[in-house]
């Protein structure tokens, strides 16, 4: 079938890899394929971390349990290493009420996942370079940590490697007839295939019409030491990778502003050393900002029409979700099956 997909962050590629793998001729269609905010994501794999319940983290642990197999695939095909781990994130919490809310939600919620409950003392044997602030953690072993960069390099190599074309273009119109995409256009040119894929991010709003808005973020490149796992804490999150490490992010309701800011630099820093005192000595590599896709709920949005799928608004966890996005697109294009999440999150429920 020769598809055409519109986009080309972590999900427009990773659906444009399984479909291509899978014998289809694909096509993607992106503004610029190094704008995406998956180039700048932290690439915590953290459904608990993340305090999802419900639908999101039904969706989220079963995305998770196809990571590892999407990485080894993916690296097979790409011939890069994708660094990747399931090392497990370490919460931290700075305060009684925080921790005593998030100790009964894993107690309630979290059953089916192995982690371990750190006192202020535990922390202090087991974790010696964190700061006294910190007063407990809890130890999710499942979690996991993907290089979002060596992803996104390793999609783009696996997609060419699998003749998947890019085309820059930016695409500013659908034409649809009877409910069936007949063809969409570009500020370059029109196109056509037998299937569509939106992926349009941060970008949706005015093609899809679905209330999706940037969120932005800045992410600090710097380089320390080195660190088993990911602290993560509500003032800043620290994610070791192989070469580097990241302190994320601002959250900010700022547009398309892609401007690093003294302020959202000076809070990550501030945030990262009272976690951990001794990233005070790292090297400062570099800002990053991205431009999460936000929506009123914080959940995906899904559709499948009679020719074509929409897949955006994967707020703060794009990386995460990836590789069952993708899964469903594939299942629905191959064996006609419908996953159920294009019900669970279906753009209806913000017209209803
Ligand atoms: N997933 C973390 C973030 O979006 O900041």
């Amino acid at each position: 079938m020769n598809i055409l997909i519109i986009g080309s962050g972590v999900i427009g590629l990773s659906t444009a890899f399984e479909l291509a793998l899978s014998g289809h001729n694909v096509r993607v269609v992106t503004r610029n394929y190094e704008e995406g905010s998956s180039w700048v994501a932290g690439g915590m794999l953290a459904p608990y971390s993340e305090g999802l319940t419900g639908d999101l983290l039904r969706f989220s642990v079963e995305s998770l349990s196809l990571y590892s197999d999407f990485i080894r695939r993916l690296e097979e095909v790409s011939r890069l290493n994708v660094y990747f781990n399931r090392n497990g994130i370490l919460r931290l919490f700075l305060n009684e009420k925080e921790y005593e809310e998030a100790r009964r939600q894993a107690s309630d919620d979290y059953r089916n996942t192995d982690f371990e409950e750190l006192s202020g003392k535990d922390l202090r044997s087991r974790e010696p370079f964190l700061s006294g602030e910190p007063i407990g953690g809890i130890l999710f072993k499942e979690e996991g940590n993907v290089d979002s960069e060596k992803l996104m390099d390793a999609l783009l190599f696996a997609c060419e490697n699998l003749s998947v074309k890019i085309l820059l273009d930016d695409i500013v119109e659908i034409e649809k007839k009877n409910g069936k995409v007949e063809g969409v256009k570009g500020l370059k040119d029109s196109y056509t295939a037998d299937f569509y894929v939106f992926t349009t991010g941060a970008w949706s709003r005015p093609l899809l019409n679905l209330p999706v808005y940037p969120v932005k973020g800045q992410i600090l490149k710097i380089k320390g030491p080195e660190l088993e796992k990911v602290y993560y804490s509500n003032i800043s999150y620290i994610i070791p990778k192989e070469n580097y490490i990241l302190i994320g992010a601002t959250s900010e309701d700022a547009g398309f502003d892609s401007r690093p800011t003294v302020g959202g630099v000076k809070s990550l820093l501030e945030g990262a050393v009272r976690i951990i005192p001794s990233l005070a000595e790292a090297e400062l590599l570099n800002v990053k900002v991205g431009f999460r896709p936000g929506t009123p709920d914080e959940k995906p949005v899904f559709e499948a029409g009679e020719n074509y799928v929409i897949s955006v608004g994967h707020y703060r966890n794009g990386i995460l979700w990836a590789p069952l996005s993708a899964r469903m697109v594939l299942d629905l294009v191959d064996k006609g099956i419908r996953s159920p999440y294009f019900d669970t999150f279906s753009g209806k429920r913000f017209s209803e």
